[in-house]
């Protein structure tokens, strides 16, 4: 068996991205997922290949039901997701992570647990959201997003105007959408750009509803390494008005 899988990423470089795309070698059971599932669980016309048009996909077809869906942008090594889909199975869990060896991760776990609600996108979010029907998703997550901490790169940040208005585009009235951060400075910089857009309702009272964990929630291990590092998560919802 070879050492890589015979996937490549499903969509073609058309935006800057500056994270990474793969780690260290993968394992062979992961190859051997890679190879054999990914396909059957990732979205098809993602690509500009298979979608120049950039039409909205199907996302019954994809799941093969109705049933209400929720995206996590940049699952890492999947542990939300998982435990979303499993906490969850009257919803299906779309995930988008554009590093490799997080998806590979995940996909034999999903096997494992035999989970028929969740499917995922290996590469760019940003390629994902374009072609998502309007009004078609109940929440979306963004946990943990890249810090980008010095000055002169938050414009790498996920949290900017144009992915903003594809998050929007996407959500149904109503629907939510979590942040979580461990980063002070992207609190400030989320509420700075989420709260003149008047799209979005900050669902906080007290300092409590950004200071405690979702009721439903799963430390993921971006989060467990800010603790240890002695860093504060801090849990941002809104709802899309
Ligand atoms: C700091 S990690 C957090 C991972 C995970 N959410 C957690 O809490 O453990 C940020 C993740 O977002 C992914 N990411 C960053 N930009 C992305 C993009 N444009 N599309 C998909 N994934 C992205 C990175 O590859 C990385 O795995």
């Amino acid at each position: 068996m070879s050492s890589e899988p015979n996937i490549k990423p499903a969509d073609a470089p058309r935006r800057n991205f500056y994270g990474r795309r793969r780690g260290k070698a993968l394992r062979k059971n992961q190859i051997k997922h890679l190879d054999t599932t990914l396909e059957a669980v990732s979205p098809k016309g993602v690509s500009l290949e298979e979608n120049p048009d950039r039409n909205p996909i199907d996302l019954g077809a994809l799941f093969g039901n109705d049933k209400p869906v929720w995206l996590e942008i940049g699952f890492g090594g999947g542990e939300h997701l998982l435990h979303m889909a499993q906490t969850y199975p009257e919803v299906n869990l779309l995930g988008v992570e554009a590093f490799l060896n997080g998806v590979a991760k995940i996909v034999p776990l999903m096997d494992e647990h035999g989970l028929d609600n969740a499917r995922v996108h290996w590469g760019d979010a940003r390629d994902l959201l374009e072609v998502l029907p309007d009004g078609s998703l109940d929440k979306v997550f963004l946990l943990y997003p890249d810090p980008w901490h010095k000055t002169r790169h938050h414009a790498r940040r996920f949290v900017n105007t144009e992915n903003l208005d594809m998050i929007s585009r996407v959500l149904k009235p109503g629907a939510i959408f979590r942040v979580a951060t461990d980063i002070e400075n992207y609190v400030h910089h989320t509420l700075e750009r989420i709260m003149p857009r008047g799209d979005f309702e900050w669902l906080a009272d007290a300092p409590q509803d950004w200071r405690e964990p979702w009721g439903d929630w799963t430390r993921t291990r971006y989060e467990a390494k800010a603790i240890r590092e002695g860093r504060t998560p801090h849990y941002l919802t809104f709802r899309k008005i």
